[in-house]
């Protein structure tokens, strides 16, 4: 029997119990695609994972890793050899000076290297810039630490092969007193925009004046179309000083489920993200760790494979998203290319999503999830494309069936 409540008791009203915070954001809409996709058998080009095999080499390493039981905690903010080796990659792909032992946090993927940066920097009131459109997790990351995202568009191109661009006085506006980091991320998702040397130096400028951090999630580092050439802000004169570099194994060598990223910051910085990271996660999977110091040893050669690969995925894809009346915006890098869906005729994005997954059986993100006010991205969506070539044949295939301002009307 349930105890007998007490007149004070009575007058309490049931407390909520959840946290105002999580009041401020919605779940993923990328991740729910990915299960609307289950549910209804629909082709998955909503969230960002390959259908292929990881490298056969990276595979052997985690099980010779398992296999020699390394299975316990490794250190805290990383195991000794794969900080060494995001240090001298760093050093060889960007001219980086890295120090392995007190420049380097390795986190369960870069999200979580993230959100532990904007834990260990972020004090209430203090503002982070963030372009949009941007990767739906930089919102609630920056209401889960204290932070106030100040938006700064990017626009698309209005001529075909066009770049998605800010205005430079628009960026300038977002830049105040409390102003503590600008959120970069470059290559884009999900623009596939790749900053130019031209526009970081912009933001430089900016972040010197202001005296201000940058935050530049590159996981997208390596997949690069169209001779575009990806630079870290902080080989940027002035930068090293106050830029976090995150990246992770995701995106680079095929293993989004494996949950290894890392931050990369000066001592002073490291130390608070390291302290973060420890009461979070305590650690990345450990044998996991070790296969990734193997993964940055990989030859030059398989880069440049990988961003092959996706080149012809995206040549692939793009053709059958316009023939299907989508208005596509060339990526330039990473794997998602934005459409503009304004030719069907459908009253928003979420429920042309919807209707696509449901009845034409692919899944793909509402626009809206990638902008702060839902009505900016009403008019887009955006599809993946790291998939096997025969999965994009069977999309292509079943958007195929979808008619330019057809007749029927959602219920
Ligand atoms: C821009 C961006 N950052 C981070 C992530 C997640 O990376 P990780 O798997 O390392 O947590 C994604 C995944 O789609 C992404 O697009």
């Amino acid at each position: 029997m349930a105890p007998e409540r007490s007149p004070e008791m009575e007058a309490t009203k049931s407390k909520s119990f959840l946290s105002d915070k999580v009041s401020h954001f919605t779940e993923s809409v990328i991740r729910e695609m990915t299960r609307q996709a289950m549910l209804y058998g629909a082709v998955n080009l909503a969230q960002g994972f390959p259908d292929f095999s990881a490298p056969d080499q990276i595979k052997q390493a985690a099980q010779q890793a398992v296999a020699a039981d390394i299975n316990q905690y490794a250190i805290t903010w990383g195991a000794k050899n794969l900080r060494q080796a995001i240090a001298r990659q760093m050093g060889i792909w960007q001219g980086i000076e890295v120090d392995p032992e007190k420049e380097v946090t390795v986190c369960c993927g870069s999200t979580e290297a993230m959100i532990a940066t904007l834990l260990a920097l972020s004090n209430a009131g203090d503002e982070v810039v963030v372009f949009e459109p941007f990767y739906e997790n930089y919102g609630p990351d920056a209401v889960l630490s204290g932070a106030r995202p100040r938006f700064v568009k990017l626009r698309p191109p209005e001529e075909d092969g066009g770049e998605w661009m800010f205005d430079e006085g628009e960026l300038r506006e977002a830049f105040g007193r409390h102003t503590k980091a600008i959120i970069l991320n470059t290559p884009n998702n999900p623009t596939g925009k790749v900053f130019t040397r031209r526009e970081l130096e912009l933001i430089r400028d900016l972040c010197l004046e202001f005296d201000v951090l940058a935050i530049t999630d590159e996981i997208y580092e390596h997949i690069l179309y169209d001779g575009s050439e990806h630079i870290s802000i902080a080989s940027l004169d002035g930068m090293r000083e106050r830029t976090v570099t995150i990246n992770g194994m995701s995106k680079t060598y095929s293993v989004t489920g494996w949950r290894v990223g890392w931050a990369v910051a000066p001592q002073k910085i490291t130390d608070a993200i390291r302290k973060v990271h420890d009461f979070l996660t305590v650690g990345a999977p450990a044998p996991l760790q070790e296969a990734g110091a193997q993964a940055l040893g990989l030859a030059p050669e398989y880069y440049t494979k990988l961003a092959e690969g996706y080149q012809r995925r995206r040549d692939h894809l793009m053709p059958a998203l316009t023939a299907a009346g989508f208005k596509c915006f060339r990526p330039r890098g990473a794997y998602y290319v934005m459409t503009d869906i304004s030719a069907f005729g459908y009253e928003d994005d979420v429920s042309f999503a919807k209707y696509l997954v449901e009845e034409i059986g692919v899944a793909t993100v509402p626009g809206s999830s990638f902008y702060n006010d839902p009505r900016d991205g009403a008019k887009q969506i955006r599809f993946t494309f790291c998939k096997k070539p025969e999965t994009l044949d069977e999309a292509a295939s079943r958007l195929a069936r979808l008619r330019p301002k057809p007749s029927r009307q959602f219920r």
